[in-house]
């Protein structure tokens, strides 16, 4: 048995979870007035109410104590020092170095990785200027217009979901496309719809060794060729964005057009770096310094604040207390903003691709559950699609609602619309419906004793079903910044508590190796050796092509 679940903070859980387990959520609120304000948290900008969780002031202290157990506070620190944490890559792991203001300092093996961040900075900001301000221009004269961000995982999701989110804060005479998928459709649709005159690629790979980006920026710097460029035009209109800057100047991008990072930053926490860029050409320098520095504010908070008031490792304490004491295997993200819709997708890498390890860094197979799958989608598009299973379904669903105050777009009534769903959703899902109340309901509206009775069990909702609401004022580049480092603090915590290494990602190299033989065999029509599934398939492809 692990060193986790034979610890007495873990016992202390077992023996509480038995306790409550029953405990409804709405006695727990009828007998406690100040629920709210003893379970809730208000700092960087953000309210974190907690309150409808299945927990009692005892749970918290038992959910503290293992926080403590672990030394979340001192594997932080030790994260923030620049020590080489990810050590089946030999890595330190220092995204947070590059929220870091100007003028600090944090020296890691004698070099001062803050100067080098801000030079880096630096340059991109200055490229950045001379596109949105028309300086920087195509080889025919034409100034930038459209950008084209090539890149998967780390290098897409995060300044994807970034662009979309600040879209208000978006220069409006420049256009962002984002392609990811080794599917020829997705950079097919692109080219075909831009001015390769006016338009920029950048091709960001931490590696610059991803086949679907490499795949990708070849095909895109053919139709550019094609489309009457030369090869010499290439420099004013393909910039590359990675570590490996023999491999950007071999694909044949000038490294003088390359923004570099370091490998100290991991592909999903790397949007604040270079990968950031699209994100600079979309809302500009100084609101990406804003998204920056509200991360930085988190960042500080996460180091800084006791256990009790720790926005990320009370988040992080509660997915535990779901996933391995109630045994809820997943995690719903549910923004009621539309402008953050591909919030819930950016967080499936941040959290699945972190925390979804089957044994400890240690090397030794874990015997408890360890990360959840994440999933959700805006409201309310989600209630009227699967939240169904969420307030009735057999499993539980802990989910984190989310929602700014203030709409950028104030509309009629629509905000006030999507507000009080948003408040009306946790409350259903915490408090549900008896059968009583519906029996009531049900007489009231005037139905018979046959109707009540065979409607009644499926009008029940037992409630009970926990949710975190986070609110802020208004979603603006800095609460951005701390909603993502919340979340990226969130992992890490949940990480030390289950001893896994949230910071390689082993688990998507087989697939990797099978599809470089596969490739082969796809190209040369020879089916090599494999199960038959995978032959039987393969020879369909042959068949059919
Ligand atoms: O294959 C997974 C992964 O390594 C992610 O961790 C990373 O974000 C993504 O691929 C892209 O990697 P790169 O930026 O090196 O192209």
């Amino acid at each position: 048995m692990s060193d986790l679940i034979n610890s007495a903070a873990w016992k202390a859980l077992q023996s509480h979870y038995k306790e409550i387990s029953n405990v409804h959520m709405r006695d727990l609120f009828a007998a406690d007035s100040e629920r709210f304000s003893k379970f809730s948290v208000n700092d960087c900008g953000c309210l974190l109410d907690y309150s409808k969780n299945r927990i009692t002031e005892d749970t918290m202290v038992k959910l503290f104590e293992l926080a403590s157990s672990v030394d979340i506070a001192g594997e932080a620190k030790r994260m923030f020092a620049g020590e080489r944490i990810n050590a089946t890559e030999d890595r330190s792991v220092l995204h947070t170095a590059l929220r870091m203001p100007k003028g600090s300092t944090l020296e890691v093996d004698g070099e001062d990785l803050v100067a080098q961040v801000h030079e880096v900075s630096d340059h991109a900001a200055t490229f950045v200027d001379k596109v949105r301000n028309k300086v920087w221009t195509g080889y025919t004269g034409k100034p930038i217009d459209t950008i084209v961000n090539i890149g998967i995982g780390g290098s897409d999701l995060g300044p994807l979901m970034v662009c979309e989110a600040l879209k208000p804060w978006q220069q409006k005479d420049l256009t962002f496309h984002f392609v990811s998928n080794v599917d020829g459709s997705h950079i097919a649709q692109v080219i075909e719809n831009v001015n390769m005159q006016s338009t920029l690629f950048i091709i960001a790979s931490k590696t610059f060794t991803t086949l679907e980006t490499l795949a990708n920026a070849s095909s895109a710097r053919e139709a550019f060729l094609n489309s009457g460029a030369a090869t010499k035009d290439i420099a004013k209109h393909f910039v590359a964005v990675s570590t490996n800057s023999e491999a950007v100047a071999e694909f044949g991008i000038d490294v003088d057009n390359m923004f570099r990072f370091w490998d100290w930053v991991g592909g999903r926490y790397s949007l604040w770096s270079s990968i950031g860029l699209s994100i600079r050409l979309s809302i500009g320098n100084e609101n990406f310094d804003a998204l920056l520095d509200g991360a930085h504010q988190m960042d500080r908070h996460f180091v800084e604040t006791e256990y009790e008031k720790n926005m990320p490792v009370i988040l992080a304490l509660l997915g535990v207390w779901y996933g391995n004491f109630f045994n809820a295997r997943s995690h719903a993200i549910e923004p009621y903003d539309q402008y953050l819709h591909r919030f819930p997708a950016y967080l499936q890498q941040l959290d699945m691709e972190s925390n979804g390890k089957h044994v400890r860094a240690d090397g030794t197979a874990v015997d408890y559950a360890t990360g959840p799958v994440i999933w959700g989608e805006p409201g309310t598009n989600g209630q009227h699609a699967f939240f169904q299973l969420i307030h009735q379904g057999t499993d539980l669903i802990p989910a984190d609602f989310i929602a700014p105050v203030k709409s950028q777009n104030q509309i009629g009534e629509h905000h006030n619309m999507l507000l009080a769903n948003f408040l009306a959703q946790t409350e259903a899902l915490m408090k549900g419906k008896t059968l009583s109340e519906v029996e009531s309901e049900l007489r009231a509206s005037g139905a018979d004793a046959k109707t009540i009775a065979s409607l009644a069990p499926h009008k029940v909702f037992e409630g009970n079903r926990p949710t975190n609401t986070l609110m802020f004022d208004e979603l603006t580049p800095a609460t951005l910044g701390s909603l993502i480092a919340l979340y990226e603090h969130k992992v890490f915590a949940q990480g030390k508590i289950w001893g896994v290494n949230s910071f390689d990602q082993w688990g998507v190299e087989l697939g990797k190796q099978l599809a470089a033989t596969l490739l082969q065999e796809l190209q040369s029509q020879k089916v090599g050796e494999h199960d038959s599934s995978t032959a039987g398939l393969l020879g369909y492809c042959f068949t059919r092509a």
